[in-house]
Order: structure tokens, then sequence, then C-alpha cells
């Protein structure tokens, strides 16, 4: 009875995987339409491919076990892709943009590895060892993948889109004080309140710029 259970409970996270799977074939072609560095759009279209080879080891599962993959849909896919959706709809500048769609990937990479690891580990237990060993094989695919996103992160893209952010940081402080400068002749020298309101702007824009300098990946 027990092992009936976890069967059941086998089944219905193979769905969730499936649903998620397929999911995932749909979005990654945006995503990799959105990317600029042509490694990330190269990391996309290799992840594209291997899903695929994803959904098919899944339906040959389903396939042993004589049940169907349909019937379920993953929620929680379904609001990460959403997430990157809309990330890529706010139109970040190219390295951000960039830099949040690796953030967005390997969140998608994070829970399919942890359904993937629950899965597998289930499949011995109720001794489907040779559904285990097709689970383990994705489940490396996944892992390699968000190593891989890591270091395209870690090695090029972070930087570039932090770079990008103190380039935006020189361009704002210029501008303020090409502003500054106008503004003191405008007033013939004598707008020291409207230097102060320039200041004070140069400094909001520099505070906003470090930390969206920073966010991204892990
Ligand atoms: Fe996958």
């Amino acid at each position: 009875m027990e092992m009936e259970s976890l069967r059941e409970l086998y089944v219905d996270e193979l769905k969730d995987l499936w649903s998620a799977e397929t999911q995932i074939t749909k979005a990654l072609p945006k995503m990799m339409k959105a990317a600029t560095n042509p490694k990330l759009k190269k990391a996309f279209n290799t992840h594209l491919k291997q899903t695929e080879r994803h959904v098919k080891r899944l339906e040959r599962i389903f396939k042993e076990l004589d049940e169907s993959p349909r019937g379920k849909k993953c929620v929680g896919m379904e609001g990460l892709i959403k997430e990157g959706q809309e990330l890529i709809k706010e139109k970040p500048e190219a390295d951000v943009l960039d830099a949040g769609l690796i953030a967005a990937a390997q969140h998608v990479e994070h829970y399919e590895i942890a359904g993937y690891g629950c899965v597998r580990t289930w499949a011995r237990l109720i001794g489907e060892d040779r559904q285990a060993d097709l689970l383990q094989e994705t489940l490396d695919e996944e892992e390699q993948t968000d190593r891989l996103l890591t270091d395209l992160a870690e090695s090029e893209i972070n930087i570039e889109a932090e770079e990008g952010g103190e380039e935006a940081q020189t361009a704002t402080r210029t501008r303020a004080k090409q502003g500054n400068r106008r503004s003191t002749f405008r007033n013939g020298g004598s707008s020291a309140e409207n230097g102060e309101m320039e200041m004070e702007e140069e400094s909001d824009e520099e505070t906003i710029g470090v930390s969206s300098g920073r966010s991204g990946m892990m």
C-alpha cells in the first residue's frame, strides 16, 4: 500500500515534470531571441535540444508505466517562465537583460533539479532502476546547464552588466554636472538652490545605478 502511494506520487511528479519540460520548449526560443551575448544564445539553443530529449525520456517512462503524461499543469514552472517574460517586456539594457535571463534560466534549472532528484530517488525505491538511470541522465544535463550558466555569468555577463551600469553612472554624473553649469549660466551664477537640487538628483541616480548593477545572479 505504501509502495503504491509512492508510485502514485512518482507518476504525479513525472506529469509535473513533463508539463514543465514542454513549457520550457516553448519559452527557450523566446529567451534565445531576447539574449544578446552569442555564448548565452548558444547555451539556450543547446539546452532547447536537451529539453526536447528530456520530454522524450519522460514519454518513454510513461509508456513503460502504462500511464499518460497529460493531465497536470506545472504551475510552478508557469510562474517562473512568466517572471522571465516580464523581465523581457521591461526591455532592460542588453547586458543587464542577459544577466537577468541567466537568473531566470537558473530558477528554472533549480526547479527541475529538485523535481528530477526526487523522481530519480523514488524510481530506485520502487524498483524502477532503468527509469532511475534515465532520470539521472536528465538530472546530470540540468546540472551541467546550471554550471554553464554560472560560468557564463561569472566570467563575462555579470561583469558586462556591471560595467554597463558604471557607464550609465558616469553619463549621469556628466549630465548632472553639465546641468549644474547650464543652470548657473542661465541664472547668472546665483542658482545655489538649483545646483543643490541637481546634486541631489545625481546622488539618487547613483544609488539606483549601483543597486541595479549589482542585482542579478547569486
Ligand atoms: Fe529539462
